[in-house]
């Protein structure tokens, strides 16, 4: 299972790690699960909860956010973030935890998690665990980002990030094209030492994440480009794909 959670829950919520798209995500997760949810309280669940980032948002909203994380580490942090203990917290794989008999509006995976699964195996099991434990009318919502064709190009690519006196914040990234896997070493260097923070991702491509979706019984049924719902084009970086039923028609 994924390290990734263990090497970075210390600096995680630092100003410049994580986007600032929280409160859009919230925004946009609360519509499709209090539509579907009509006069019950609506249900989300979102596999890599992480240390809250999005979840705590939402909940604020009124829903019951329930989440699971491989990683004590960020689970650790979002429990010390939610001081009104409103989450529902599991440690456990995103393909396969369950939350007992309990059904959810929405499961949602956000900010690349999908792709800290490393085989296309294991993607699609994700996809079959949100699958059998969405209500009627839910939805499963995936944010990934596209795969970046700079990081694609001649097997390996170097990303310099900052330049200070006293400090080098660098990314190098090495592409292996048959497992898809983009091996990065986040590398800051400072003036009393060198920290890496190593990342393993599987990307893929929307097409393949449909076809992913298929197989649990889902069919897209929209795609944006992020979650103020800008239209997806060639251009976009990510998308924010809603997964549906494929007997919802
Ligand atoms: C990029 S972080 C995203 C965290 C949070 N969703 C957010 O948007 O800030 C990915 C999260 O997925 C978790 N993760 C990775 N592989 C996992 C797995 N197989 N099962 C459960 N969680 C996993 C990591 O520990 C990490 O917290």
């Amino acid at each position: 299972m994924s390290t990734y959670g263990d090497h970075i829950a210390d600096i995680y919520d630092e100003p410049g790690q994580t986007p600032e798209d929280a409160d859009e995500a919230a925004a946009f997760l609360w519509d499709l699960a209090s539509s579907a949810a009509g006069a019950e309280r609506p249900q989300a669940m979102e596999l890599g909860i992480g240390t809250g980032r999005v979840a705590l948002p939402l909940a604020a909203k009124g829903c019951e956010v329930s989440g699971v994380d491989c990683s004590q580490a960020m689970l650790e942090r979002c429990r010390a973030a939610d001081t009104e203990g409103r989450l529902r917290l599991v440690h456990g794989d995103m393909t396969t935890a369950r939350f007992g008999e309990r059904r959810f509006h929405v499961v949602y995976a956000v900010f690349n998690t999908l792709l800290h699964l490393l085989t296309q195996d294991e993607q699609v099991a994700a996809f079959g665990n949100a699958a059998a434990q969405l209500a009627p009318g839910g939805a499963f919502v995936v944010q990934v980002s596209t795969p970046d064709s700079a990081l694609l190009h001649n097997g390996q690519h170097v990303r310099l990030f900052e330049v200070e006196r006293d400090y080098v914040d660098l990314n190098v990234t090495i592409h292996d094209p048959v497992r898809q896997h983009l091996r990065t070493q986040q590398m800051f260097f400072k003036s009393d030492g060198i920290q890496m923070r190593p990342l393993l991702q599987r990307y893929v491509w929307p097409s393949e994440l449909d076809l992913m979706a298929r197989i649990a019984g889902l069919r897209q049924a929209a795609r944006y480009a992020d979650w103020t719902g800008a239209g997806f084009t060639g251009a976009s970086t990510e998308h924010v794909s809603v997964y549906r039923p494929a007997e919802a028609g």
